[in-house]
């Protein structure tokens, strides 16, 4: 018999824990109504980690993250470990499994839930049916480029450098993830860079530009400074379909994309790596926002940006797409019918709590497959 899928869950810090809860009740759902199971396992990343072992990611955690099938992320970070060396806040656990487990491609979908337009702090002309995605290269450029560091100068200032670099293959991979995204989609690209202004840029450009001419020219491919960009996502952001970008553009531009569909804790992502030699692909999946701890431990989270990421989980690593279906259809009705997070909460709906709609949810997973 095929043994279970492996799931490895670092919930983190601040509301990570909380909405994670959620998260494991869809887990048991999966398991009792569906047979879709899950070997559980759950560690520590970030501020967590670093309590209990002095780093923000250990070595032992970092190879169970490399042999899992997908790893599940809630949050990272707090005031508590903000003063730390920055080689060891929690951060560097997030970023340390990107560039260890290879995660190149981020997909960050922007998608605007009918009931929710409201939410948005946009007019709702300009944000219903909005449906993005922001591809955003993950383990390169500014983040990890060297020289970097903050140095002493002789004149007894001080400089801070980070490199931003980036090359053809580096490129090519994630523009590669974009091109096939977009053939699923709206079939168009936009790839995104300041080419007017940084080298690295340009060279984004040019090779992208070269591999829409090697057999992807079925896409719509056009380009986009960042600056622009930013601009044209608060101004018609429906002119998108999947965006393309480096690592540090990607970040700004996806919280942007984001607050438009009415609320960051809404955004789920999939940092996928490339598919080896028997078909896996290494993938760790996590919301988009953060830890929130103004609200942490306090069961006001909203949990469906990780229990959304968990549907991503399904869909890209486990070939559970119809599961991943009922999830987000189950989310769809939820909102539909008023069921709010404060986050999200408006007039005429009803204010839920963090397990609260844990459990609406798995309610409404029960209705949906009755
Ligand atoms: C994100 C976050 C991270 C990033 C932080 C927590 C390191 O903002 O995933 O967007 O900058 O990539
Ligand atoms: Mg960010």
């Amino acid at each position: 018999m095929a043994s279970n899928k492996s799931l490895l869950i670092l919930p983190g810090d601040g509301i990570g824990a909380e909405a994670m809860g959620q998260v494991r009740k869809v887990v048991d759902w999966m398991d009792n109504r569906r047979s879709v199971t899950f070997d559980v396992s759950e560690d520590l990343v970030g501020g967590a980690a670093i309590d209990r072992h002095g780093v923000p990611l250990a070595d032992e955690t970092m190879d169970r993250a490399l042999e899992a099938d997908a790893v599940l992320l809630g949050a990272v970070g707090g005031p508590k470990w903000d003063n730390l060396d920055f080689s060891i806040k929690p951060e560097r656990g997030l970023l340390r499994l990107r560039k260890e487990m290879e995660l190149f491609a981020n997909l960050r979908p922007a998608l605007c839930f009918d009931a929710l337009v409201e939410a948005s702090s946009l007019k709702p002309e300009l944000v219903s049916g909005l449906d993005i995605m922001i591809v955003r290269e993950l383990t390169g450029g500014v983040y990890f480029g060297e020289p970097r560091g903050i140095e002493d100068l002789e004149n007894g200032e001080r400089r801070g450098i980070n490199t931003q670099v980036y090359t053809t293959s580096e490129i090519r991979r994630v523009a590669e993830v974009a091109f096939d995204l977009a053939r699923k989609r709206d079939g168009r690209v936009c790839s995104v860079e300041k080419a007017n202004v940084m080298e690295s840029g340009l060279l984004w450009r040019e090779e992208v530009s070269k591999l829409h001419g090697e057999g992807n020219d079925d896409i719509e491919l056009s380009h986009m400074y960042a600056d622009n960009c930013s601009m044209q996502l608060v101004r018609t952001p429906k002119q998108f379909d999947v965006i393309l970008t480096d690592n540090l553009f990607g970040d700004m531009l996806s919280d942007t994309a984001a607050m438009l569909t009415g609320s960051l804790g809404m955004l789920p992502s999939a940092s996928l790596g490339s598919v080896d030699a028997l078909g896996r692909r290494k993938a760790m999946y996590e919301p988009v926002h953060g830890s929130a701890p103004d609200i942490a431990g306090q069961d006001k989270a909203n949990p469906l940006a990780t229990i959304l990421s968990f549907a991503m989980a399904l869909r890209y690593s486990y070939d559970h797409g119809e599961e991943a279906d009922l999830i987000e259809q189950s989310v769809a009705t939820l909102l539909k019918e008023g069921k709010r997070t404060g986050d999200i909460m408006a007039e005429g709906c009803e204010l839920l709590s963090c397990s609260q709609m844990g459990d609406a949810l798995v309610r409404k997973l029960d209705e949906a497959s009755a």
